[in-house]
């Protein structure tokens, strides 16, 4: 008996990225990216010394990955194009080897009845365009713009299902705040900058599929992490506002609403952080709006005021405005963190459904990432992973309940198919349905949450 249902249209999948799965990080005549160069710069900074080119063989072992995805049920897979494959420079040649490697996983994808859903940047810059300057530089944004056009063309006959980007405020914070992805900055000013910039790439990016003509739809991914003010208090709420603008309407109010919230755009001029802009950007922005929304869920941020005053002499951070909160009695996965609290989902569904027009979307990941799964292992070789069956209920559950409350959301994707390169934690915490054995060469088991999700597919619940 199914006790939550889910619509016929409901679609399930995963998603993954290119540099995380790919591997082959110089072979195909790929050019390199700020991992590839990062990685061999600073090896010790990666969990175990161990880089992109050893990601899970994704490029020499698609056919058999994508059949195991049919085999478990999936509908949908997403996954990235890695931009200095296809344009080493980033910004010159196409990379012939390149088209035709993703012509074969798209066209192995649509062979096994999955649909394909591409997204064109998570988080892998060139390498020539970082040394331009990345995203702080203008020039970064046509180009991406061009890349857009040129994936349109080689791919856009067989793909429908299109973004932009995978969480756009990710390199924001990691790499020009909290020293967690290169360029390793802490510069606010920089970030608000490299902010802007995506956005508006991600506008362009918009732009050049509605001049494509192409049939199908283009939207942008998010972690949106609903923010919880500690209490009720008016400074504790402020708090939360304030975590909330910087976190999440930072990106959602312009992609989906066509321009930034007023509020937003005060409190960054009283900071005096304001980026540079030209005539016409308020117009692209407004004009380029997204065809549907996807929200990756991992954590909420909880937030408290500011307790103390912030050091005068320490650069500008986020947490000059407010406090993290964490609340007595809160549910952490210990191997990541992260907080652990289903209802988020909900709360956020809620909010997309009565802020942002409703909006189709769909959950674009979720998942948990778990150290040392091998202990896990029953003599049939099967990891028991009962944890991540119970935290995939536990999220799916109140994804039916926004359903029922008339949210637009169409499906679930877990992050992530097969246990993969996950940056600067490399292989630590496994995130997969799917085991990936490093000491057999990557060889790839089913895990138990992998057969026991197959089942929610085949019933559409449980
Ligand atoms: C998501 C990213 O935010 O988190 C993924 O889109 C990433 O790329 C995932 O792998 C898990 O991150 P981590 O750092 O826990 O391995």
């Amino acid at each position: 008996m199914t006790t939550y249902r889910f619509p016929n249209s409901f679609f399930f999948g995963t998603a993954a990225s290119a540099t995380q799965m790919e591997g082959a990080a110089s072979r195909g005549g790929k050019g390199k990216n700020i991992w590839d160069y990062w990685h061999e710069q600073e090896p010790g900074r990666f969990h175990g010394g161990i880089g992109p080119e050893e990601a899970s063989h994704f490029y020499d072992r698609y056919q058999e990955d994508i059949k195991l995805m049919k085999e478990m049920g999936h509908h949908s897979f997403r996954f990235s194009i890695s931009w200095s494959r296809l344009i080493p420079d980033g910004d010159g040649a196409v990379n012939q080897e390149a088209v035709s490697f993703y012509e074969h996983v798209i066209d192995e994808l649509l062979a096994n009845g999955i649909v394909p859903m591409v997204n064109l940047y998570h988080f892998d810059m060139p390498l020539a365009l970082q040394q331009k300057g990345g995203w702080e530089n203008r020039d970064v944004v046509d180009a991406f713009a061009r890349y857009a056009r040129i994936c349109f063309d080689c791919f856009g006959e067989k793909v429908t299902h299109w973004f932009t980007q995978n969480e756009p405020i990710v390199p924001v914070e990691a790499g020009y705040l909290y020293n967690m992805h290169y360029p390793n900055v802490v510069d606010f000013k920089r970030a608000v900058q490299v902010a802007y910039h995506s956005m508006l790439a991600s506008a362009k990016g918009v732009a050049a599929f509605r001049a494509s003509g192409q049939k199908g739809k283009i939207g942008l991914i998010l972690n949106l992490t609903p923010s919880y003010p500690r209490s009720n208090h008016p400074a504790d709420v402020e708090a939360a506002r304030i975590s909330d603008l910087l976190f999440n309407r930072s990106f959602l109010d312009p992609a989906i609403k066509g321009h930034y919230p007023f509020s937003l755009v005060r409190l960054i001029a009283k900071l005096g952080f304001l980026p540079e802009v030209e005539d016409g950007d308020a117009e692209l922005i407004r004009m380029n709006t997204i065809d549907w929304l996807g929200v990756n869920y991992y954590q909420p941020r909880r937030v408290k005021a500011k307790e103390h005053l912030p050091n005068p002499e320490a650069p500008f951070m986020p947490e000059h405005l407010f406090d993290p909160y964490e609340m007595p009695g809160r549910k952490v996965n210990p191997h990541r963190g992260w907080e652990i609290y289903e209802k988020g989902i909900y709360d956020l569904l809620i909010n997309v459904r009565d802020h942002y027009g409703n909006i189709e979307c769909f959950i674009s990941e979720n998942g948990m990432g778990v150290e040392g799964e091998e202990r896990f292992r029953n003599d049939q070789g099967v990891i028991e992973d009962d944890y991540r069956i119970e935290f995939i209920k536990g999220h799916l559950k109140w994804v039916h309940q926004a359903l029922q409350e008339g949210a637009n959301v169409q499906g679930y994707h877990l992050w992530t198919f097969m246990d993969n390169w996950s940056w600067l934690n490399a292989y630590k915490n496994r995130y997969g349905l799917v085991a990936v054995d490093l000491e057999k060469g990557g060889h790839r088991t089913v895990k138990k949450s992998g057969w026991w999700l197959k089942n929610v597919i085949e019933q559409k619940g449980f």
